[in-house]
């Protein structure tokens, strides 16, 4: 049996049985390889099983409001995927009559659709021999081939494609796609594969020369940048609270939040900053909920950042009450907050 072959038989063995694996639909396998681009399996199969429930065709997602969907991602991080997603369904339903292109060139033609989404959807539903590339196939090929290229410089990425098209199945490319994926995550692992019981270990290059943990090699990623987050929790004699909606670039796109002071230095709010934030109301005490600084750690920042409780004495014009605040689509580290206090 060469690789590909042994890749098959061990899937045929060792594979999990996942809701979309028994689909052909390219609506369904879009959402769940979209999703589980940044999330595990286990993580990411509820928000699968939360999102076809609602939206069973890509007519049902196409005709949703972003508020919804949005609602439905919170958690699994990157909401510009969430929101190309939505911009594409409806460019599905209104230039594709409903219907996702069968190829690779075409399905790359849609928003927020790369080489690998690309490359999942025409190889699963419509037997394409085009190969994925994720982060567990870059594992497995860097041991198994001994490539210690950096999987994320130009030349890698490159390198890494093109060895995964060589030595990839072509006859049963759906299969073999999702069962190297699946090697990589079960069996060829990030931190203790399963050499000893591995059905390639007579031919790993990384085993035999002892380098498995070394590979696949990864260039280091730009410092984490420290951010300092104050958010206003306002409350009025109602109940009720602000919530503002992040427009523009940078993380969070369209979700809601309190009000935000943000400082570039780790600092205390100060009480006229605060009055500025919040035009018209007579702001009365402050205090801080938290003791420290709770740290929401994103891959490329540190969100330092302090919830500061602020009653004003009127009655808020475009105030939310209190319990409606959970409907609204916010990050996760707000949703966090909301749990824990009590207006
Ligand atoms: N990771 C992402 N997509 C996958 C799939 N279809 N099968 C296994 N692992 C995956």
């Amino acid at each position: 049996m060469d690789f590909s072959e042994k890749i098959l038989s061990w899937y045929a063995e060792n594979q999990r049985t996942l809701p979309w694996r028994s689909s052909k639909d390219p609506y369904r396998i879009w959402l769940s390889e979209v999703m589980l681009q940044q999330t595990r399996v286990a993580q990411g199969l509820p928000y699968y099983e939360k999102f076809v429930e609602a939206f069973p065709t890509v007519e049902d997602m196409a005709a949703a409001s972003e508020g919804k969907i949005l609602k439905l991602w919170q958690g699994l991080g990157y909401y510009s995927r969430a929101r190309n997603m939505h911009a594409t369904s409806k460019v599905i339903v209104s230039e594709h009559n409903g219907k996702f292109p069968r190829t690779y060139a075409g399905l790359i033609q849609l928003k927020g659709v790369g080489d690998y989404t690309a490359s999942a959807i025409a190889s699963i539903c419509f037997n394409e021999p085009e190969p994925v590339v994720d982060g567990n196939v870059y594992r497995v090929l860097a041991r198994y081939f001994g490539l210690g290229l950096p999987i994320n410089s130009t030349a890698g990425i490159k390198q890494f494609k093109q060895l995964a098209r060589e030595v990839m199945h072509t006859k049963n490319i759906r299969d073999y796609n999702q069962a190297i994926m699946e090697f990589g995550a079960i069996q060829c692992a990030p931190k203790k594969p399963y050499c000893l019981h591995c059905p390639l270990n007579d031919s790993c290059a990384a085993l035999k020369e002892n380098k498995v943990n070394e590979l696949p090699v990864k260039l280091k990623k730009t410092k984490v940048k420290q951010r300092f987050f104050n958010y206003l929790v306002v409350q009025d004699p109602k109940k009720q609270t602000l919530l503002e909606q992040r427009l523009g670039k940078g993380i969070w796109e369209n979700l809601y939040q309190f009000p935000l002071i943000e400082y570039p230095g780790a600092t205390l709010v100060e009480k006229k900053e605060v009055v500025q934030k919040l035009p018209g109301l007579s702001v009365g005490q402050i205090s801080l909920f938290n003791k420290i600084p709770i740290v929401h750690k994103l891959s490329h920042q540190h969100l330092n950042t302090n919830f500061w409780v602020v009653g004003v004495n009127e009655t808020l014009l475009e105030g939310i009450p209190w319990d409606e605040v959970i409907d609204y689509p916010v990050p996760v580290l707000i949703a966090e907050f909301i749990k824990t206090f009590k207006i």
